[in-house]
């Protein structure tokens, strides 16, 4: 090694460590995309290939005034009233890597690098914004305000994995949806910035994806970094330009090609296609991480008609299925997709953190991973079962669009053991 390259290699080591954010994907598509009058959501999370998700409900409530909510590592001031919640969470933590509220409100978040090393004091995860935006929020823009309000106030920070050996930190981006419209929202620190969308298709990754199209910001955005030299204060402000590392660009999203080839015809089942897809890379599969858990959202924008959710609970959409979530009063809890609860002593808990990984995995993903080494090891038997599987699935789509073709109202007792049924007839098949 000469001098050179070992002085290269000393500077190296000095740079803030940078790790390769986890390659989720988001997709929101808007009439004329979508099918007549919907609009569809999805995303796949990827995340460090053994940790669990599960899917989880939390019903609407009213808080005493004064009380306190302990999110993943910091406790904050709760609200008077949080809505009903459905999420798909890595089991160990508060927030959620996406989900949707009794309001047709859906959020998703993406872990993403930008220039400024993101914080690992402990204070709000990306996750928990996902969680209390819909807790709180009963608008896509009620939701957006919500996160960039607790934002300021608690900024972000904090170890993203399950992890005792390192801290691994990111700053976030977030895919908000209703019926009517998107925001995406992406953040440095306490900064963000945010475009509104409301027709065609749009992806989010795990790169920044805003430009010179911004529709909110903060308010000291542009002060920010003009005083850090980051922009001159004359060119365009391009949000993607001024906060991405240099090596970063914006191609990340092959998903949103195929979507748009649906021309006009994007259904849950096609957001299902994609989400499956394993070359495109939009299905996670790699060394380091997997799609741990997927979510597909159908928002009708005539309000009369219910929103659908489908979470897979599972990892690997292309080995998984999508069953349908309906909120109504009462719905039915499915503990079987609900990870074990280890109270104070869970070592996420505790500090020092994570000094021990408990078992997590959940009734259903217990059984799919026999499945997955089935269709791993046996082709015959596992094409089989994934026949049986699609089969499943397509049953429970085919009722969904029954549901959002008919005139009268939905009887919400038709409705209130959708999920648990779903989940129920899954578990057969992995006997
Ligand atoms: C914004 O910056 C990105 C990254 O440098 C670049 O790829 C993109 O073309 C720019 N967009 C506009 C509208 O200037």
């Amino acid at each position: 090694m000469n001098n050179k390259t070992s002085l290269v290699l000393l500077m190296l080591s000095f740079l803030p460590r940078m790790a390769a954010a986890p390659p989720s994907y988001c997709f929101v598509a808007f009439p004329p995309c979508s099918k007549d009058g919907l609009v569809v959501f999805g995303k796949n999370s990827a995340r460090p290939r053994d940790e669990v998700q599960e899917v989880v409900y939390f019903a609407a409530a009213e808080h005493e005034p004064g009380s306190k909510v302990e999110c993943t590592y910091i406790e904050i001031e709760q609200v008077p009233r949080t809505h009903a919640v459905v999420l798909s969470r890595p089991s160990w933590l508060w927030g959620a890597e996406m989900g949707a509220n009794e309001h047709g409100v859906c959020v998703a978040n993406e872990a993403v690098v930008t220039r400024e090393p993101a914080s690992e004091s402990e204070a709000l995860l990306g996750m928990d914004l996902v969680r209390l935006g819909l807790e709180r929020g009963a608008t896509a823009k009620e939701a957006l305000d919500v996160i960039v309000a607790l934002l300021e106030e608690h900024g972000q920070g904090g170890n993203y994995y399950e992890d005792g050996s390192s801290c691994h930190t990111f700053q976030s981006a977030f895919l908000i949806v209703d019926r009517n419209e998107a925001w995406i929202l992406e953040t440095s620190g306490k900064y963000w910035a945010a475009e509104k969308i409301t027709e065609g298709v749009k992806c989010i990754c795990n790169q920044l994806s805003l430009t010179t199209k911004i529709d909110a910001e903060h308010p000291e955005l542009r002060n920010y970094v003009k005083s850090q030299g980051w922009w001159n204060g004359d060119s365009d402000f391009n949000f993607s330009e001024v906060f991405s590392l240099a090596d970063d660009h914006l191609a990340c999203c092959s998903g949103r090609e195929s979507l748009e080839k649906q021309g006009g015809d994007v259904s849950a089942q096609a957001m299902i296609d994609v989400l499956r897809d394993k070359d495109s890379g939009v299905c996670v599969d790699s060394e380091s991480f997997l799609t741990t858990a997927s979510i597909v959202s159908v928002l009708p924008q005539d309000p009369s008609f219910p929103c659908i959710h489908y979470f897979t609970g599972t990892p690997d959409p292309s080995r998984s299925i999508f069953k349908p979530f309906i909120f109504v009063d009462d719905v039915k809890l499915v503990p079987k997709v609900q990870s074990p609860s280890f109270g104070n002593d869970d070592p996420a808990k505790k500090i020092p953190r994570f000094q021990e990984k408990p078992d997590r995995r959940h009734e259903l993903y217990k059984a799919h991973e026999w499945a997955r080494s089935l269709l791993e090891n046996d082709q015959d038997k596992g094409q089989k079962l994934m026949r049986i599987m699609l089969d499943l699935e397509k049953q429970g789509l085919e009722a969904m669009e029954d549901i959002l073709s008919r005139t009268e109202i939905l009887d919400p007792a038709e409705v209130v053991d959708l999920f648990y049924d779903c989940v129920d007839t899954e578990l057969k098949f992995f006997k």
